[in-house]
């Protein structure tokens, strides 16, 4: 099934209060500050893609998300981040149990050199998501199959390591190991940017096919991928979210200087 164009996606809740809303995020690791006043909501079944050059924020504002950044040294972040009505830094969130919301894809896949099952297994293991062996067995095959992956990996589950399946099985692989901890929302950085482009048609299709059930956000540098999968996108520039808004109005005429050139200079 290819990918539909976001003009038709039927689930975007619009009516729903945001899952996320960022609220005037800056932050600085240590003198540099490397977001500015970024403000930005995510929606339940929508998938928004962050656009933009190279360094201008787009992974940062990502990791500020899950607090995945928390421990860096010198970094001081101002602004507030409110997910479900509760802000993420208030002090009766435990870091741990607010990552677990979250589901993490990087660019580069990175499976364990464990078998394709551990790799799945892991995870739901160590959050207690499953009661007994069967239950376990159950938990990956889903996984796997939600990530399409099931049929090219049910005969070598054990006897193969996720490190010996290629590039595009190897970030389905990744992505059926984020969803093993069932995170309501999808970080996604670049996950097509080092794979061919008929695998990473197969990983846009399943994005798309997971949009009902998660809020996701995905990370790219291709403006055609934005295009076929994108609800809505968000343009940064030099530390600033200068544009979101719905994948075609943004495309069609973009309203800031900044994304306007963004935009005409980028054509793949
Ligand atoms: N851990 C870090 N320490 C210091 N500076 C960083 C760190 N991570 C990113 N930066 C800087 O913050 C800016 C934004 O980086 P990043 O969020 O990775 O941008 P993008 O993902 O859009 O390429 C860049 O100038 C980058 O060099
Ligand atoms: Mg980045």
């Amino acid at each position: 099934m290819n990918a539909q164009p976001s003009a038709d996606a039927p689930s975007q809740q619009r009516n729903a209060p945001a899952l996320i809303e960022v609220r005037g995020l800056s932050l600085w690791y240590g003198e540099k500050q490397a977001l500015h006043g970024v403000s930005f909501e995510l929606f339940r079944g929508e998938i928004l893609a962050f656009i933009g050059p190279s360094g201008c924020g787009k992974t940062t504002a990502l990791k500020c998300l899950n607090r995945m950044l928390d421990g860096v040294r010198g970094l001081r972040i101002a602004g507030r981040i409110v997910m479900d009505g509760q802000d993420i830094h208030a002090p009766g969130v435990d870091p741990p149990l607010h990552r677990r919301r979250f589901g993490w894809v990087a660019q580069k896949p990175n499976p364990f050199p464990t078998s394709i099952f551990e790799n799945v297994a892991w995870g739901a293991r160590l959050h207690g998501i499953v009661r007994d062996r069967a239950d376990l067995e159950a938990h990956v095959e889903h996984c796997l199959r939600r990530a399409n992956l099931w049929d090219e990996v049910r005969d070598v589950l054990r006897s193969k390591a996720g490190t010996e399946l290629s590039g595009g099985q190897q970030q389905r692989l990744c992505i059926a190991r984020a969803l093993s901890t069932r995170p309501e929302v999808l970080l996604m950085d670049e996950p097509t940017g080092s794979i061919d482009p008929v695998a990473t048609r197969a990983i846009e299709d399943l994005l798309v096919e997971l949009r009902p059930d998660h809020a996701i956000i995905v990370i790219t540098h291709s403006m055609m991928e934005a295009r076929r999968i994108a609800d809505r996108v968000a343009v940064f520039h030099l530390g600033r979210l200068v544009e979101v808004g719905p994948t075609k109005d943004v495309f069609a005429a973009p309203r800031t200087p900044e994304a306007r050139a963004f935009i005409a200079g980028r054509v793949g």
